[in-house]
């Protein structure tokens, strides 16, 4: 059995059906990109994994066990954790001291949960900032903060959602590298972005999400040629991103 697998997962909020029965499965190990335009209902996918949204219909697995409707700390202790699209760290709190929250959260003593909070700011590059407040960090860093938080938790997946939404370029292929290293510590990488051409570079596979459904899977190179996907594009005006994607395709060889 896949790592992670959603059955025929619905969510309907009144009359709007923001997942219409939507299936796929993630293998332990890979990193898996999500798409679509906007609305087209990935954070609420995302939701309705981690206990967020419960599903209208359809079943979550996580290693081997039906996790649907389990409260989002409970799916969090059993190895799923998901970062947040807007990052709202304890402005009170040093960093250092808001990643120990996350490591106590994942069990164990204070002074191993600090310890470990420490390992992971290094990690993700923010051992000299590790006293400092939360409130003097760029957007950049405060995700790496996120990131950080989310892995001393000690999860065997986690959930990106829209982790380089608002960086620069630059900080935007730090934080891909980032993703790259903790997928290379064994750790199995779901994610969300705007920004096609970091997700396509992760991603070993890619499924796409248009109106709730599920309308194309498959490798990076086959999801830019793909008719069905470049079409839902189109008709979004905000979705230039992967407009631009699709038009950079036969360009960019270099990506996978
Ligand atoms: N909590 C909510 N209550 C009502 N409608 C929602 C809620 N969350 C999302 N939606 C609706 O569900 C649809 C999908 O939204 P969302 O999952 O945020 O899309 P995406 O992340 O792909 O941009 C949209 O039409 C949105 O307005
Ligand atoms: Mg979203």
């Amino acid at each position: 059995m896949a790592l992670l697998e959603g059955e025929h997962l619905t969510k309907t909020f009144g009359g709007v059906v923001a997942v219409d029965d939507v299936s796929f499965a993630v293998e332990r190990g890979e990193a898996v990109g999500l798409i679509g335009p906007n609305g087209a209902g990935k954070t609420t996918l995302f939701r309705t994994i981690t206990g967020v949204h419960p599903p209208t219909e359809g079943r979550v697995f996580f290693d081997g066990e039906a996790i649907t409707g389990l409260a989002p700390h409970e799916v969090c202790h059993r190895g799923l954790a998901r970062t947040h699209q807007i990052v709202r760290p304890f402005e009170s709190l040093s960093l250092v001291e808001n990643v120990a929250v996350g490591a106590q959260f994942g069990g164990g003593e204070v002074d191993d949960a600090r310890e470990r909070a420490a390992e992971m700011l290094e990690f993700v590059g923010l051992a000299d900032r590790r006293y400092a407040d939360p409130d003097r960090l760029s957007v950049g860093q405060l995700k790496r903060l996120e990131i950080a938080r989310v892995l001393a938790t000690d999860p065997e997946l986690v959930l990106f959602d829209e982790v380089a939404g608002g960086l620069d370029p630059e900080e935007t292929d730090a934080i891909v590298a980032l993703i790259g290293d903790i997928k290379a510590r064994g750790t199995t990488v779901f994610l969300i972005d705007h920004v096609m051409r970091a997700l396509m570079s992760v991603s070993e596979r890619v499924l796409v999400l248009n109106n709730g459904q599920l309308i194309a899977e498959g490798t990076p190179t086959e999801i830019r040629n793909d008719p069905a996907v470049i079409e839902a594009y189109l008709g979004e005006r905000a979705g230039e991103d992967l407009s631009g994607a699709v038009t950079r395709a036969g360009e960019d060889s270099q990506v996978p």
